[in-house]
């Protein structure tokens, strides 16, 4: 395990220096040549998708066989639908052969790497603060809301909502459209009208089953009312178009501004080359329509003929986080990118943001798609991420409650499995810095309305809730 060990052992001196997590490692007497390059290329390769210590292999239910030859499988050729890239250019037969020793020898030792408690309080640089653990018992929780009562409404992508009140997880609440959970999809994201308490709006992003019955789908926005545990009222008031077999990159995290517009992503689709720079179709774009579905008569594209009138900024190729800044009131997303391309953005009304033909990364199989990261007439991000933090989750936080975060942007990391905090001067950002080291996947993070920062993590699921200290 060579490097790989040397890797962990530094980490495990940070967290611990840091005084976050303790770890806990049973593992030393691994043969350290067995498994020959194959720790170093995981490392490089496969852990900002499965994870660090190869967290989404362990207690798996392999999709595509558990026997050796079904990794090779998959590892060479790819799983296109889903996002897994092919390595039959990158690694040699025996390096792919090591590598499915690799992964099968540690799916079967299951997980040395828990966390266990740490210290009660999480020193950071300017707030101190606690962790407590309010929900558990979930597998991946996507979205979440607050409703006036302090209730919180959790999705999961398998296709479950359900209330958290008083201390307690409801049944799952029914009357939910028809939800298709494959690839990266299922339910996904969930808001309230800003005028909940009036109207009673409960607005969610799933993937929708195409008509014609095959395995297709899309990004859609509905929306609903909540009476008991019983949504009622259902409608849809956006499809993406078009249906596709892809499982990749939905996008359809939402955000209103107070002007009554929603605004929500459409990811590529894992069509790079045919969806985001082009305006007759809804996939690699940023949208922008009001509360019942209507088009905005200023929307940018309205006026272009054969342009998707809901299209508010294109060139994106799978935004997971959109807020709206609380001073300018200007849309800020971040999205992943490719590898070492994960970027943020302040989004402006018909601005194209680039992708393909633009970007930082590469390749997740290592090859190159383009060789320019910058082009006249398509904008810059704010920020990139290299190593991808795979940004899942994006929100600033509001009011006073933790000071010196005032404003700051909160990203959650699924491939490194914290939560980054950003600081602003402006549209710039001038400094980040680790929450949370090794939390686990992070999917979601908000800030509730009586201002308290809520993070979901994945797998197992749970939500938890930061108090500050100081
Ligand atoms: C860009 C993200 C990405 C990268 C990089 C990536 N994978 Fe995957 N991989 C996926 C996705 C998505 C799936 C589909 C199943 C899932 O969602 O976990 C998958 C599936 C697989 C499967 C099949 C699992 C099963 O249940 O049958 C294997 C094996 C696998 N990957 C190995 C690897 C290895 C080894 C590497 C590095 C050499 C790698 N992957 C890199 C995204 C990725």
């Amino acid at each position: 395990m060579g490097r790989y060990k040397l890797g962990f052992f530094s980490l495990l001196a940070i967290f611990t220096l840091g005084g976050f997590v303790l770890w806990c490692d049973e593992n030393e007497n691994e043969d350290a040549t067995s498994f020959g390059t194959a720790p170093e290329n995981y490392a490089k390769l496969c852990a900002s998708c499965h994870g660090i210590h190869q967290e989404s292999f362990i207690n798996r239910e392999w999709m595509f066989g558990n026997q050796k030859p079904n990794l090779i499988h998959s590892i060479t050729y790819g799983q296109l639908d889903l996002g897994m890239v092919p390595f039959e250019q990158l690694l040699s037969t025996q390096e792919i052969s090591e590598m499915a020793d690799f992964i099968l020898a540690r799916a079967k030792e299951g997980n040395h790497f828990v966390p266990v408690s740490g210290p009660e309080i999480n020193v950071s640089e300017k707030v101190n603060f606690r962790v407590d653990t309010i929900v558990d018992g979930l597998d991946i929780p996507w979205g979440l809301t607050f409703l006036p009562n302090g209730d919180l409404l959790i999705t999961e992508r398998s296709g479950k909502l359900f209330r958290f009140s008083n201390g307690t997880l409801s049944e799952p609440i029914s009357g939910l459209p028809n939800v298709i959970s494959y690839g990266q999809g299922g339910l996904m994201d969930i808001a309230l009208h800003p005028d909940y308490e009036k109207n009673g709006w409960i607005y969610m992003t799933y993937s929708k089953a195409a008509p014609n019955g095959k395995r297709e789908g899309s990004t859609a926005v509905c929306r609903a009312k909540l009476d008991g545990n019983t949504l009622t009222q259902l409608e849809d008031i956006f499809v993406a178009q078009p249906y596709s077999s892809k499982g990749q990159h939905w996008g359809s995290k939402l955000a209103f501004d107070d002007k009554g517009h929603v605004f929500f992503g459409v990811g590529d689709r894992g069509q790079r080359d045919v969806n985001p720079q082009t305006l007759t179709n809804h996939c690699g774009k940023i949208h922008r329509i009001m509360d019942d579905g209507k088009i905005p008569a200023d929307n940018p594209f309205v006026h272009e003929e054969n342009a998707m009138p809901s299209i508010y900024s294109y060139g994106h190729r799978n935004p997971q986080g959109t807020a709206i800044h609380p001073i300018t009131g200007e849309l800020w997303e971040s999205e992943h990118g490719p590898r070492g391309g994960d970027e943020i953005n302040r989004i402006q009304p018909g601005l194209n943001y680039g992708w393909p033909v633009i970007s930082y990364g590469i390749n997740y199989n290592g090859t190159t798609f383009t060789d320019l990261t910058a082009k006249d007439g398509m904008e810059q991000p704010i920020h990139y991420y290299d190593p991808s933090i795979a940004p899942c989750g994006m929100t600033f936080v509001t009011g006073n409650r933790y000071k010196g975060w005032e404003n700051n942007l909160l990203l959650g990391s699924l491939s490194f499995r914290y939560l980054e905090r950003v600081e602003l001067e402006g549209n710039k950002v001038v400094h980040t810095e680790k929450l949370l080291p090794e939390i686990g996947r992070v999917r979601n993070v908000k800030v509730s309305p009586d201002g308290y920062i809520y993070v979901a993590i994945e797998k197992p699921g749970k939500i938890l809730k930061l108090y500050p200290v100081n």
